[in-house]
């Protein structure tokens, strides 16, 4: 008699799903019922709390400037001590700016160097920052990048494709393999970020940055293959991807074509390129236990760019 396809296909499975208990929380409902019943149990607004990282150890890579030194700050806020990789070898006065505010909230931000599509020295510097904490990293928010100039699809000059799709695309997923594999090691429950682009999902009217685009698909696509095989140690990957917003990198257009902004604001709902800071919530909650059921997504964050 020959197997029924559900017999078949479930013995076929190489690698069963590792199944993990459903977690339990005194927060919200729970707590509720829990004051319930119990009139000693002191009543206390969480949610804060579930965004803390007190005690973890977070790396941002692009952490000299732009996205990267707002996502050092916030981790830095909430607790974490955190690491800024970045090609300088000297910081920006940005960044000294950023070290000496935390070090007033009583938190710490640090600096090292490295290129992020040499993977060789991408693992020396995760090591390097495990060592200095207990052998382990909580956090990472792969920011590095670069946008490439603009030209016409046929023209792409290959040496400029190669270099966007090393760092947008390698060096995102060297940082992400010598996070993981500490993480691992470490039997940390971690949360890995990969900055993509709303441009992984649609192509930015009228600009032709064919590489970039690529490279942003790629890295969106990287956060689902990695989240399928690091969800069995707890491990957590997600891709965030912002719209428009001023930087450096965007800087480079905005400021030699201001005409662009207007062009770019008019074509979300809210009728303007966001700024810095809009990235904040975004990167606390993935950040933290606060999206510990998220996983394998991309979380686009444009201003409803993508809905027209
Ligand atoms: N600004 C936007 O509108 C926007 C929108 C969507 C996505 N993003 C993405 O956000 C991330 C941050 O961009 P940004 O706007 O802050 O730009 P930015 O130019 O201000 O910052 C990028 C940082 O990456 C660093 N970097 C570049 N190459 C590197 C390398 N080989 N090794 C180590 N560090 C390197 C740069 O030195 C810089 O500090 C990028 O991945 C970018 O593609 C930006």
């Amino acid at each position: 008699m020959t197997p029924s396809a559900a017999s078949t296909s479930a013995t076929a499975v190489r690698n069963p799903v590792h199944l993990a208990p459903v977690p339990y929380k005194l927060v919200g409902v729970n707590a509720a019922l829990k004051a319930a019943s119990d009139p000693s149990f002191e009543v206390k607004p969480e949610i804060f709390s579930e965004f803390s990282l007190k005690g973890k150890t977070a790396a941002v890579t692009g952490g000299d400037g732009g996205l990267g030194l707002e996502f050092c700050i916030v981790l830095a806020e909430l607790g974490a001590a955190v690491y800024a990789i970045d090609l300088p070898t000297s910081v920006s006065s940005d960044f000294e700016a950023a070290v000496a505010y935390c070090k007033k909230l009583g938190t710490s931000l640090k600096y090292k160097s490295a290129d992020v599509t040499d993977p060789e020295q991408v693992n020396a510097v995760f090591e390097e920052i495990a060592s200095e904490n207990e052998g382990k990293v909580d956090v990472l928010i792969a920011a590095a990048g670069i946008l490439g100039s603009e030209n016409d699809v046929e023209k792409y000059p290959p040496e400029l494709f190669r270099k966007v799709m090393d760092v947008n695309c390698s060096g995102v997923f060297y940082s992400a393999q010598a996070a993981s594999s500490i993480m691992k090691r470490a039997g940390v429950a971690g949360s890995i970020i990969l900055i993509a682009s709303m441009s992984g999902s649609v192509v930015n009217r009228e600009m032709k940055w064919a590489a970039y685009n690529i490279s942003k698909s790629a890295v969106i696509q990287m956060a689902r293959s990695m989240a399928c095989e690091l969800g069995q140690f707890g491990i957590r990957v997600n891709s965030l991807s912002p719209g428009h917003i001023r930087t450096k990198m965007t800087a480079a257009v905005l400021d030699v074509e201001p005409e662009t902004e207007a062009f770019w604001a008019s074509l979300n709902p809210l009728g303007r390129i966001g700024a810095v800071h809009e990235l904040r919530g975004v990167a606390a909650w993935l950040a933290s236990d606060a999206s510990s059921f998220c996983t394998g997504s991309d979380i686009l964050v444009s201003g409803g760019h993508t809905v027209w």
